[in-house]
């Protein structure tokens, strides 16, 4: 028998073992809804990063440390408005990896310290252009010095939704029995969406997957895309999708207001996801919907979303 030391069974607590398998939660206080429908969330804060990206950031860390395209000196370089951002920066000082990440100036304070505490250096982009102009920062870095990096591009990467169709489908379709009717996902790169609603439908085809965006370019909805406003990443696939809904930033704040006072503290992008879902679940007289619920109400503290919350 090959007995362990106390240093080798500690190696094994490595935090990154602890990315996924997070809680589905029951959502109560929805409007309008038939006693025979169920609604869950998925609760991915419990991630040691705080989101549902430490699922495509750390498979996109360890896909490219199996290739040996992050190797040796070369740096991770991403485009992130947050989430992604704070994960590679965890997961790289985990990993010994150095990180640089250009995000948009207005990404909250709280989430650039977290970057820059973990050691990430942070490239500011203008405002104005969104993830879309801190994209474009990135691939000028990386088209200037390419010997210099290892380019993450979580948006065209498909180890960002191969995450989700190996881990977020199989845990939701094992937590429900195999008894989820609807998935609700957001899309900011997607991969959420089309990896597990990709996986979940291959489980049943009879899966209705719903996309959620916001209703305007313009909006409060951090980690979502408004795509016919944004260039499109290129791992979303349409078909994944049977429908969108849009949601407007105030009902998704509203949403997350009155799910705090029911103990579940989310982010606006979660907000979303339920409004969603509770669209989507009205119009059923029986079924299972699933929310995808990326972070919680921490990062948003600062906002004015709160400030408004007596
Ligand atoms: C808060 C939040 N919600 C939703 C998303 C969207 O997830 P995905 O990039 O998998 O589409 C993100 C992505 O960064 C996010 O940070």
């Amino acid at each position: 028998m090959v007995t362990q030391t106390l240093q080798e069974r500690l190696a094994e607590q490595d935090l990154t073992e602890r990315i996924g398998h997070t809680p589905l939660v029951p959502i109560q206080g929805l409007e309008g809804v038939a006693g025979s429908v169920r609604v869950y969330g998925k609760a991915e804060w419990f991630n040691p990063g705080g989101s549902v990206k430490d699922r495509a950031a750390w498979n996109i860390i360890r896909t490219a440390e199996g290739s040996g395209a992050l190797s040796g000196d070369r740096m991770l370089i991403d485009a992130t408005s947050g989430n992604t951002g704070i994960a590679y920066a965890w997961i790289g000082a985990t990993r010994g990896h150095r990180v640089k990440l250009c995000v948009p100036a207005n990404a909250s304070l709280a989430r650039k310290r977290l970057m820059t505490a973990l050691g990430a250096e942070l490239v500011l982009t203008d405002a104005m252009e969104g993830t879309d102009g801190a994209i474009r920062e990135a691939r000028r870095l990386m088209a200037e010095e390419p010997e210099l990096y290892f380019y993450a591009d979580q948006y065209a990467n498909p180890a960002n939704w191969q995450a989700h169709y190996h881990g977020t489908a199989a845990e939701i379709w094992d937590q429900t029995g195999g008894k989820l009717t609807h998935l609700v996902a957001g899309v900011g790169t997607s991969g959420t969406l089309v990896g597990t609603g990709k996986r979940l439908k291959e489980l049943n085809p009879e899966i209705e997957v719903i996309a959620v965006q916001p209703d305007s370019p313009f909006h409060a909805l951090e980690g979502l895309k408004h795509l016919a406003s944004c260039e499109v990443p290129s791992i979303y696939d349409p078909r994944v999708a049977r429908r969108t809904v849009e949601v407007r930033s105030e009902d998704a704040i509203d949403a997350a207001q009155r799910q705090a006072r029911r103990g579940l503290l989310l982010g606006w992008s979660a907000g979303a996801a339920l409004v969603a879902a509770e669209r989507v679940a009205r119009e059923l007289d029986r079924g299972v919907v699933v929310a995808i619920l990326p972070d919680g109400a921490e990062r948003y503290l600062g906002d004015s979303g709160w400030e408004a919350s007596r």
